[in-house]
């Protein structure tokens, strides 16, 4: 049985399986030869708010023959205590798969083991597989390949989007640099658990991580540097969901890494601004700067959609 619980727990040619899928579930809106999920009924377990996860899989799932049910933790018994495994061989007895997004990434994991249904992970504390396949796919469409591109990730550098972003450099052979503060950098053990066959620092920079895929990840405080022939500048909220109360704490630490028209002109002249929203005007990327890249966040955002129904068809193929 398949799932898609982690970007580091899913192989490269299951990543670029699913990438090759998107472009053809984009070509054939509204017109699949085939409807993977007839028949089928999948619950959707969100702990957190959610938009574009949120829309996209409902869409995605309709469009590909199947229902679905929303339930927020605040509706059903696991919001008041009931155990995730519990509640999982109560999912699995009724319905044919699982897209869960909470907390801790290990409750997703255990929800995959009891429910024995595929079950997607649709944002952890840890991870954001989703959203990191949409991103890749978009950097295709846009720029033709990753494959030898730079992606500058700034701001929270220790969230759940940049370490997602983390496993995929290692696995997918790209350069990623991560623009943050020492205290928003992730530690050197997610470059170990990537699979890094070096680990070290280079002169100007923090942590430099090298992969057999020709991947390479590099920490730095240094935005400039960071920005510096990037391909692609990327961003994330500087208080993710569930650190609500550390919010002033971490706009004070964090308000220098944003995106900006003077970061902007550093990259590429071709750099994509990507952001997986929400955005923050004011704070991890400037309202003008969104607006002029508009187009490409926006088609990110749809590509949510293309690459769900890709995640779908793939987990119960
Ligand atoms: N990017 C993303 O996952 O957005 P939502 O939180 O709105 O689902
Ligand atoms: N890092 C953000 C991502 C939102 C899609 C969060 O966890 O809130």
């Amino acid at each position: 049985m398949k799932h898609l619980l982690s970007i580091e727990q899913t192989t490269k040619e299951d990543l670029q399986s699913i990438l090759a899928a998107t472009k053809e579930m984009k070509a054939q809106r509204g017109n699949h030869q085939q409807l993977p999920l007839e028949g089928q009924t999948w619950a959707m377990i969100f702990s957190k708010s959610s938009t574009r996860t949120r829309v996209s899989f409902e869409t995605g799932i309709r469009e590909l023959g199947g229902w679905v049910m929303f339930l927020s933790d605040r509706d059903i018994q696991m919001g008041r205590g009931e155990p995730i495994e519990d509640t999982a061989r109560v999912m699995g007895r009724m319905v044919h798969g699982a897209v869960f997004r909470t907390y801790a990434q290990a409750d997703v994991e255990h929800f995959a083991e009891y429910a024995k249904i595929p079950t997607i992970n649709a944002l952890t504390d840890e991870e954001h597989p989703c959203q990191i396949l949409t991103d890749l796919f978009t950097i295709q469409e846009k720029l033709g390949d990753y494959e030898g591109k730079v992606v500058t990730f700034v701001g929270d550098g220790a969230c759940n989007v940049p370490i997602s972003w983390i496993y995929a450099a290692a696995k997918l052979g790209f350069e990623l640099r991560i623009a943050a503060p020492k205290e928003f950098q992730p530690s050197s053990e997610v470059l170990h658990r990537a699979g890094a066959e070096t680990v070290g620092s280079v002169s100007g920079w923090g942590m430099d991580g090298h992969f057999a895929s020709g991947g390479r990840v590099l920490f730095t405080e240094n935005l400039d540097q960071a920005a510096e022939g990037a391909d692609v500048l990327y961003t994330d909220t500087l208080v993710s969901m569930g650190k609500e109360e550390e919010a002033a704490d971490r706009i004070a630490a964090l308000k220098d890494f944003q995106i900006n028209n003077a970061l902007v002109a550093k990259a590429q002249s071709h750099a994509l601004v990507m952001h997986c929203l929400p955005a923050y005007r004011g704070k991890e990327i400037t309202a003008d700067t969104m607006e002029t890249h508009a187009k490409t966040i926006f088609d990110q955002a749809e590509n949510r959609l293309h690459t769900q129904k890709a995640i779908l068809q793939w987990l119960v193929s």
